[in-house]
């Protein structure tokens, strides 16, 4: 597979963070993202129903590159690329779910709250990574406090980011894009309201950086 994390995140300010509880809402949702400008779709492996999703999206949706997250074994990362990811988000970091990564051709942006969790992503190769909890877990201060010894890194903060916040987050150095769930509202999903999500996505993707 040839992505790597950092077109993942360069591709557009914000990586929607999608919970899917219905096969059906799957390709109309995401044709209202691709409509909208976003194309890196972050499908959250938390409903018995995401690994098909991902599949109804990486089959039938033009333009849309299919990634997987709350990834927290190697399992669920063997089970993603199947399903047709591209890309792989985990909450956390280990040794074991990077490794499966890897073997799968998937490119994985890690999760890391701490700096020693930002040291062990780093020692195995990462250098594009997810800072989640974001705003929960000290938000932009966090980030310029991580500038000086992690110099070398880009991240996505993801957790509590809005529309709202969100150019405080982007207009930082070391922030290459954010993650959020905010394009995709559990009650849009439910009404079909296909167009809210498209105005979301285009309002997400004009945001500058
Ligand atoms: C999550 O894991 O649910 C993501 O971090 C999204 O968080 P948010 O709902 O605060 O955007």
């Amino acid at each position: 597979v040839n992505l790597t994390a950092l077109q993942v995140m360069q591709d557009a300010p914000v990586i929607p963070v999608i919970v899917l509880n219905d096969v059906a809402h799957a390709v109309p949702m995401a044709r209202a993202l691709v409509a909208g400008g976003i194309r890196m779709l972050e499908v959250t492996l938390r409903t018995p129903q995401a690994l098909a999703c991902m599949e109804a999206i990486a089959n039938e949706v033009e333009g849309a590159v299919v990634g997987a997250g709350t990834v927290r074994s190697p399992q669920d990362a063997a089970a993603a690329v199947k399903a047709g990811a591209r890309f792989a988000v985990s909450p956390g970091y280990t040794r074991a779910v990077g490794q499966a990564c890897r073997d799968h051709g998937l490119s994985l942006l890690p999760g890391v709250a701490t700096g020693s969790e930002i040291m062990m992503a780093q020692e195995d190769g990462y250098t594009e990574l997810k800072f989640f909890p974001a705003m929960q877990a000290g938000g932009p201060a966090m980030l310029k406090a991580w500038s000086g010894p992690f110099f070398d890194v880009k991240f996505c903060p993801t957790g509590g980011v809005t529309q709202q916040n969100a150019n405080d987050l982007l207009s930082l150095p070391n922030v290459a894009c954010v993650g959020g769930s905010w394009l995709v509202p559990s009650d849009a999903l439910a009404q079909g309201d296909w167009a809210r999500i498209e105005a979301l996505a285009r309002e997400a993707s004009q945001l500058p950086r």
